[in-house]
C-alpha cells in the first residue's frame, strides 16, 4: 500500500519518517514542499499519476499562527486551496486522504473537553483557514479522515519544547502563560496513530480528535520540559494579558479522544509520559 506524505520535512512529516520502519507493509513516499507544492493542482495530479497512492497524509500546512494575521492570503492558499487540491486529486485517484487540523478551530469558551461535533468558532486567521480547509475537503468527497490535534511538539522541527530549551540556554529566567489550558501532542504519537488508522483497514471516515492524554497550561508544560531535561531555571507564571500576541488563542482547547480510541482501539499515552520518551 503506497502512502504519500506531503510536507515531509515538517515536524509531523519527520515523525512519520521516524515511525515508517515500524510499518513495513506501508510503502511511504515522502514529499517535501520542494518535491510537491500542494497549492499547485497540476503538480498534485502529476505526483498521484506517478505513484498511485492508496492513502495521502497531508502533513503540509501554513502553521505560523501569529504571522497568519498579516499573511492571510498565504495561509489561505496553503491551508484551504492546498487541502482542496489534495481532496480533488484523491477523489479522482480513489485515494483516502488523512488531513491534519487543529484545536484552534475552537474558541476555547468551553471548560470540558471538545468533542468532534462541538461548534467550531476560530479566534484567528490560522484557525479560520484550517476550518475552511476542513470544509473544502468535505465539499469534495467523503473518503477523508480529518484529525484535529493540539500543541504539537517533537524532537523534529520547531516547536514550544525546542523554544524552551533554547531560551533556557540563553537566559536565567523565563515567563510562560499559565491561563491557556490544552494538551501537548508528541508528533511521533500522532504519526503512529495515523499509521494505525491506515493499517486498521476500517473505512470509518470522518472528523477525529487526537492529542496525548491529560491537560496542562503552557507554564505546566514548560515546567515539565525543564524537569525532564534536568534544567534549573527561574520559571515565572504569567497571565496571557502579560504576553500579548497578534493572534488570540483559545483559553481552553482540550480535545475529547473517545471517538478515535473506540473506533480504532488506540491507546494514547499521557502527555507527561510521552514527553519523557524524547531524546534530544
Ligand atoms: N504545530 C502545532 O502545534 C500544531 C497544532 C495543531 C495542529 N497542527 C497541524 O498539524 C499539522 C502538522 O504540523 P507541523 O507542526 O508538522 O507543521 P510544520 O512543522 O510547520 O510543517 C509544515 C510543513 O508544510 C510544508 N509546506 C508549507 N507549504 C507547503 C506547500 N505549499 N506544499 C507542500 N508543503 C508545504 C512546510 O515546508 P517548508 O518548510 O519547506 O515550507 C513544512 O515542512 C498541520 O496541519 C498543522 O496545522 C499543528
Amino acid at each position: 500500500m503506497v502512502v504519500l506524505v506531503t510536507g515531509a520535512n515538517g515536524q509531523l512529516g519527520q515523525s512519520l519518517q521516524f515511525i515508517a520502519p515500524n510499518y513495513p507493509e506501508l510503502h511511504f513516499v515522502f514529499c517535501a514542499s520542494a518535491d510537491l507544492d500542494i497549492t499547485n493542482a497540476a503538480d498534485c495530479e502529476a505526483m498521484f499519476s506517478k505513484i498511485n497512492p492508496g492513502f495521502c497524509i497531508n502533513a503540509a500546512a501554513y502553521t505560523a499562527v501569529d504571522k497568519a494575521e498579516s499573511e492571510t492570503e498565504k495561509a489561505h492558499l496553503i491551508n484551504v486551496i492546498g487541502a482542496q487540491n489534495l481532496a480533488e486529486v484523491c477523489k479522482k485517484h480513489n485515494t483516502v486522504l488523512l488531513h491534519i487540523s487543529t484545536d484552534f478551530v475552537f474558541d476555547g469558551e468551553k471548560n470540558i473537553a471538545y468533542k468532534e461535533n462541538d461548534a467550531p468558532n476560530p479566534t484567528g486567521i490560522y484557525g479560520q483557514t484550517k476550518l475552511a480547509g476542513e470544509k473544502a475537503i468535505q465539499e469534495v468527497f467523503e473518503n477523508y479522515y480529518i484529525i484535529r490535534t493540539s500543541w504539537v511538539y517533537s524532537q523534529f522541527g520547531n516547536n514550544f519544547m525546542k523554544t524552551m530549551l533554547r531560551l533556557a540556554s540563553e537566559r536565567d529566567s523565563i515567563s510562560v502563560v499559565n491561563d491557556q489550558i490544552g494538551t501537548p501532542t508528541n508528533a511521533v504519537d500522532l504519526a503512529d496513530a495515523l499509521a494505525k488508522i491506515i493499517t486498521s483497514n476500517k473505512k470509518a471516515f470522518g472528523v477525529y480528535n487526537f492529542s496525548n492524554e491529560g491537560q496542562c497550561s503552557w507554564y505546566d508544560f514548560a515546567k515539565k520540559i525543564f524537569e525532564v531535561n534536568n534544567i534549573n531555571i527561574d520559571l515565572k507564571s504569567i497571565p496571557t494579558s502579560s504576553f500579548p500576541t497578534p493572534a488570540k488563542r483559545p483559553e481552553f482547547s482540550v480535545l475529547d479522544k473517545t471517538k478515535i480510541k473506540t473506533t480504532f482501539g488506540l491507546e494514547i499515552k499521557d502527555w507527561q509520559d510521552s514527553l519523557k520518551t524524547i531524546k534530544i
